[in-house]
């Protein structure tokens, strides 16, 4: 019963974000970041950070003197209406996921009526204005003529046009062309997009969290169907499934430690720095029994670990040349992703409880030049697409001496997209000389940028720390990227960006202790900046080392005063951080350092000192987020679940407080858990081991 209603809600959600296509601000009509282009723009108004870089404007002016427009009016609207292509909104503008558009929506006023505004209504109704401009005048290859190709009033003989030719009216012209801002878009008014300047909100008061899970995990993933179950996998190598207990139920995690839903520990290599390191679901796992596992092998102990060295001649790298690291032969190590199925456990993939550690198909197989660096989290965009965190192998001195972050014939330092739905023939994937069996999606950057290898979507990684989609904008695509000396980042990644490394380490110029493979000059790329960071001195001063787990954009209504912020963390534990962007759908983001707290009905005990709220988390490996949008954070000392912030204390005047459910018999207050007040001995032991490696895997 439960189930089929998460499902239903489910569906009506995904169907309402098709109703409501929500755009990414700010992005260009070519899927692309807007960026700061050196050369000034002579034509269109747009100098500074824009879609439109010299040749884009001239190619404008060229276009605009084709239509040799003699009523100057509607010559300036029209320039107008074709530089919007400029604008760093214009992916907005044009409405791009839906039908694209030769014409960018222009404001008209059945919309601006709706605001509460007397002197709105004139200024806004743009496309009323030009067609009071331009109704009469002759346009030879006319946009709005092109837009029309194939569609009412009668096919047009002349390439020179009046807009009086083709519609009847203003209202049926606006029908077409018109629009309105609202539901996180914006119209073109005549000037360059400009978001009503809003005050950032007031920081949350802090971040209430309730355990109910005692072990390390590094994934979670939610079930697919919908339901209330997740996937959590640990480091060596085994994935479990669980069903997670309602907020304020005071139950844990429904886990059965002993019972795996799958036990890939045989091929997983599982050290200081390696092991399985990503998971995902196919988007119809339910129908279909598909995941992956993105997971490192040791050639010298698994057959099945073979593939092609990252260090190769297309990357001018010669594996016999490098240093051995760590002990280890270059491309002893590999980095895969693999295919399995549920099919088989269970009547519908749906209800497994189990699958086969049998591997059904490689997706991906790569020899990793050293032994850090090597990101390794998959996951499934909202366009189906398969994502995959590559870092860039680090390496002597952890600093990419080769220089493979920044060579787009390389794939470390990138993130890639992969389709995984249409697999390529055995002789296809050999002839295209990919590195396993998946294909291309023919709307990767390659085809603007024919340098690049076709898997790459963004490239400029250190090594991306995880990375999410927000559930309510699905191209707001936000990866954190551990940095080396100074600075820790996080990026909004777009179609084709270079976030930098290792030319930057964050804002901040980098020099290389060892560059045997060259450098990439400050001049031939344009890097796109973090949005959101911290220095190293800002955190873990005796510690002295930083390391950023990122996490997602907070969607749930459990805490509805962190809604819409972007939560993020220090590894070490010490430091959460909810960046809030303002204005709304800016790119532009304000973090403010959050403090946490127990919840004082935490089903599992939350701080290492009974009665104390201040939480053990330990270290904190990564986020995850349920088919409710509830967050959790998955550290050292157990599994953490964002909780209403009244549970702590913690005053949050959105929060109805009558409605949150008064806690059951169930889970006493922290008051009085067991005395244990530190950890046991053995668990203590090996939660170091893991800590340590993984702080090494993330820092080194
Ligand atoms: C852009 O800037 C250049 C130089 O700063 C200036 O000459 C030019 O007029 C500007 N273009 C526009 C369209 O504002
Ligand atoms: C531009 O329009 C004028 C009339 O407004 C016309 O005389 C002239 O021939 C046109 N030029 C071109 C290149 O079509
Ligand atoms: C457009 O032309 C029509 C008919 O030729 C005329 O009635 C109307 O006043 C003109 N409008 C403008 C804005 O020039
Ligand atoms: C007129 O339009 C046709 C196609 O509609 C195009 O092939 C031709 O180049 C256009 N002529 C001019 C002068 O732009
Ligand atoms: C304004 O744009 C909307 C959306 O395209 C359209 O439905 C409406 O008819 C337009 N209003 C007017 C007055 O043309
Ligand atoms: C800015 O505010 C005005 C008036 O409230 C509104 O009409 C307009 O749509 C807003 N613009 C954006 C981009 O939200
Ligand atoms: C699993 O079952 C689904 C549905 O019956 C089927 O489409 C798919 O091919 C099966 N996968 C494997 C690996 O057998
Ligand atoms: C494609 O998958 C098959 C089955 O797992 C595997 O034998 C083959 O090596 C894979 N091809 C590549 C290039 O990884
Ligand atoms: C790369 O840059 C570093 C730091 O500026 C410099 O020391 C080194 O010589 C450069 N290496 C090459 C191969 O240009
Ligand atoms: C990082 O430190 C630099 C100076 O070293 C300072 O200018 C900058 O504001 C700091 N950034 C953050 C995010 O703390
Ligand atoms: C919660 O806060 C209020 C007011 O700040 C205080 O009176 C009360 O004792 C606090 N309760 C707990 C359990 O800390
Ligand atoms: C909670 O208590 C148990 C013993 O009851 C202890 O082993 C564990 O370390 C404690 N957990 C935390 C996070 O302090």
């Amino acid at each position: 019963m439960k189930g089929s209603h998460f499902i239903i809600v489910f569906l009506l959600l995904n169907f309402l974000h098709l109703l409501l296509p929500v755009f990414p601000l700010p992005l260009c009509s070519n899927s692309e970041a807007p960026l700061p282009h050196k050369d000034p723009l002579k034509f269109c108004p747009y100098n500074g950070t824009s879609c439109c870089n010299s040749a884009d404007d001239s190619r404008i002016q060229k276009q605009f003197q084709v239509m040799n427009i003699s009523n100057s009016a509607c010559a300036a609207l029209v320039k107008s209406v074709l530089c919007a292509e400029c604008d760093k909104f214009s992916a907005e503008l044009f409405r791009i996921s839906s039908v694209p558009r030769q014409v960018p929506v222009l404001c008209n006023s059945s919309t601006a009526s709706s605001v509460s505004t007397q002197t709105i209504k004139d200024t806004n109704d743009f496309c009323s204005k030009v067609w009071t401009a331009c109704q009469n005048a002759s346009i030879t290859n006319s946009p709005f003529a092109a837009s029309l190709k194939g569609q009412v009033p009668a096919p047009v003989k002349s390439n020179v046009t009046k807009l009086m030719d083709l519609w009847q009216s203003e209202a049926d012209f606006c029908n077409v062309f018109g629009g309105a801002s609202g539901d996180g878009s914006v119209c073109f008014d005549g000037e360059p997009v400009a978001l009503n300047s809003t005050a950032p909100p007031s920081p949350p008061g802090g971040l209430c969290l309730e355990r109910i899970g005692n072990n390390a995990y590094l994934n979670m993933a939610a079930h697919p169907d919908g339901s209330n179950r997740a996937f959590f996998s640990n480091q060596e190598g085994k994935i479990w499934l669980a069903t997670i207990p309602e907020v304020g139920s005071g139950g844990s995690l429904e886990l059965d430690e002993a019972s795996p839903f799958v036990d890939l520990s045989d091929e997983v290599h599982f050290d200081t720095q390696f092991g399985l390191m990503g998971i995902a679901f196919h988007p119809k796992f339910s129908q279909n029994g598909r995941f992956f596992a993105s997971f490192n092998c040791d050639k010298q102990k698994w057959p099945g670990c073979a593939g092609r060295c990252a260090c190769n001649s297309d990357v001018n790298c010669d594996p016999s040349k490098l240093p051995p690291d760590s002990g280890a032969q270059p491309c002893q190590y590999q980095t895969v992703v693999a295919e399995f199925t549920a099919n088989g456990t269970a009547p519908q993939p749906s209800e497994a409880k189990s699958a086969n550690a049998h591997e059904v198909r490689r997706i991906f197989t790569m020899g990793l030049p050293f032994t850090s660096h090597h990101g390794g989290q998959i996951l499934f965009g909202p366009d189906g697409y398969l994502y995959f965190m590559m870092g860039d192998g680090g390496g002597a001195g952890s600093s990419d001496p080769y220089n493979f972050a920044q060579n787009k014939k390389s794939l470390l330092g990138k993130i890639m997209r992969l389709d995984i739905d249409n697999v390529p023939s055995a002789t296809e994937v050999a002839k295209l000389g990919l590195w396993g069996n998946y294909s291309i999606p023919k709307d990767n950057p390659y085809t603007d940028d024919k340098e690049l290898q076709p898997e790459i979507w963004a490239l400029g990684f250190q090594n991306p720390w995880r990375c999410s989609f927000d559930s309510a904008r699905p191209s707001y695509f936000i990866c954190a990227d551990v940095g080396q000396d100074h600075y820790e980042e996080v990026d909004l990644v777009t179609k084709g960006g270079n976030y930098g490394w290792r030319v930057y380490e964050g804002p901040f110029r980098f020099t290389p202790p060892m560059s045997p493979g060259g450098n990439t000059s400050v001049d031939s790329i344009t890097p796109i900046f973090p949005v959101m960071g911290y220095n190293h001195s800002d955190v873990n001063k005796n510690i002295g080392s930083a390391s950023i787990t990122g996490g997602y954009f907070y969607r749930s209504t459990t805490d509805p005063c962190m809604y819409g912020r972007y939560l993020y963390a220090d590894l070490y534990g010490g430091a959460i951080w909810a960046g809030s962007e303002t204005p709304e759908d800016s790119g532009v983001f304000n973090p403010t350092l959050i403090s946490f707290a127990c919840s004082h009905d935490s089903p599992m005990n939350c701080s290492l000192v009974p009665g104390s709220s201040v939480p053990a988390l330990g270290y904190i490996f990564s986020f995850g987020e349920d088919n409710n949008k509830d967050i959790y954070i998955l550290a050292s000392s157990g599994v953490y679940r964002v909780v209403p912030p009244s549970k702590c204390n913690i005053s949050c005047s959105k929060e109805n407080t009558s409605a949150v459910p008064s806690t059951q018999g169930s889970s006493g207050p922290v008051s009085s858990p067991p005395s244990e007040a530190t950890l046991s001995a053995g668990l203590y032991n090996n939660l170091v081991v893991l800590l340590l490696s993984l702080c090494l895997l993330l820092v080194f």
